[in-house]
């Protein structure tokens, strides 16, 4: 309330016109310190930042490297960036390192996701940006599901890995998830943040991010530098939610709940729905044909007695309906 009373609904503007508020450099300086980084910057969505970096440095003249489940913004991202798209087995360092070591292009990008939200495997970043570092690549690594959620006090992966201040490593965040708001971000070193002002198209030319969406994620990282156990127990809250379901633990927050045919994830998802319990439901496009699948989420504040009702009520849906 108080971020739309102060500076209004809108940003008015592209961040380069008039779309800047001084709580988007605020938010973009506590992003940078929060992550240990020397910028950020504070894009309209996880999927425009995504968009802006890898177009930004792709071209006719870059190859870029993509796991082969990495999120639909970066394969967007790919083929906006009109480079040679390399496709590698999903989390395979040696693939990678195949493929850079045959580029006949000048540049180089390898991008992955930190956590893949389908099957929510970690991927090997320590060995990626080893490889990067040899050939001379840029590593761009997608952290939505692990910001807040995995790493010392919620900071991700990257910063787990030790590589955060890498200046060849880059990263792009989603405000949505375990930040609560909406918007994106891309955090990297200040060589890299001030060539993105110039050149990434979807922070030139779209409207800036709404200063109550920029005041939400300004709180949320507050919160999370204030309370260090905030993410460990999203993490434990999604543990007992797997157990409860019989469901493998999870490496993250993200419990994924595999039924197969769309249809039946879908009047589960009903059933539940019915019940009281929202659950996401993903089905294909956004996973292969026969994974439909429920997909939940752990979070912070969620009692134990809720998270075992809600285990119930999914458990009643899936023996009534399968
Ligand atoms: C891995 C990953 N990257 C990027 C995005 C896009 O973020 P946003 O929803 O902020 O556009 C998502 C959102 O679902 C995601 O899961």
């Amino acid at each position: 309330m108080l971020a739309t009373r102060t500076w209004g609904t809108g940003a008015t503007g592209s961040r380069l016109v008039t779309g800047t508020t001084t709580i988007h450099l605020d938010l973009e300086r506590e992003l940078a310190e929060f992550l240990g980084s020397d910028d950020a910057l504070v894009f309209s969505s996880g999927y425009a930042a995504n968009l802006g970096v890898i177009s930004a440095f792709g071209g006719t003249d870059a190859l870029v490297v993509s796991d082969q489940l990495n999120h639909a913004s970066i394969v967007d991202a790919c083929r906006l960036s009109r480079s040679r798209i390399a496709i590698t087995p999903h989390c395979d360092v040696d693939a990678v390192a195949v493929a850079l070591a045959g580029r006949q292009e000048r540049r180089a990008i390898v991008v992955t996701d930190s956590v893949f939200s389908t099957d929510g495997a970690l991927a090997p970043l320590s060995d990626l940006a080893a490889v990067c570092r040899q050939h001379d690549a840029l590593l761009v690594v997608d952290e939505a599901h692990a910001i807040g959620v995995l790493g010392n006090g919620g900071r991700g992966l990257v910063d787990a890995g030790g590589i955060g201040a890498d200046d060849n490593v880059i990263r792009t965040i989603t405000l949505s998830k375990s930040l609560g708001s909406q918007g994106g971000a891309v955090v990297a070193s200040a060589a890299v943040t001030t060539d993105l002002r110039n050149t990434a198209r979807t922070f030139i030319f779209d409207t800036g991010l709404a200063p109550s969406a920029v005041g939400a994620a300004l709180r949320a990282v507050r919160l999370l530098r204030a309370d260090p156990t905030l993410a460990a127990k999203a993490c434990a809250r999604a543990g007992l939610l797997a157990a409860e379901l019989g469901a493998p633990p999870p490496t993250s927050t993200v419990v994924s709940l595999v039924l197969g045919d769309p249809r039946l994830a879908d009047a589960v998802a009903d059933r539940c729905y019915r019940d009281g319990v929202l659950v996401g439901c993903f089905r294909p496009p956004a996973v292969p044909a026969g994974t439909s699948r429920l997909r939940l989420t752990g979070r912070a504040n969620l009692r134990g007695s809720e998270v075992r009702f809600g285990a119930e009520v999914i458990r009643d849906a899936v023996k009534e309906l399968a």
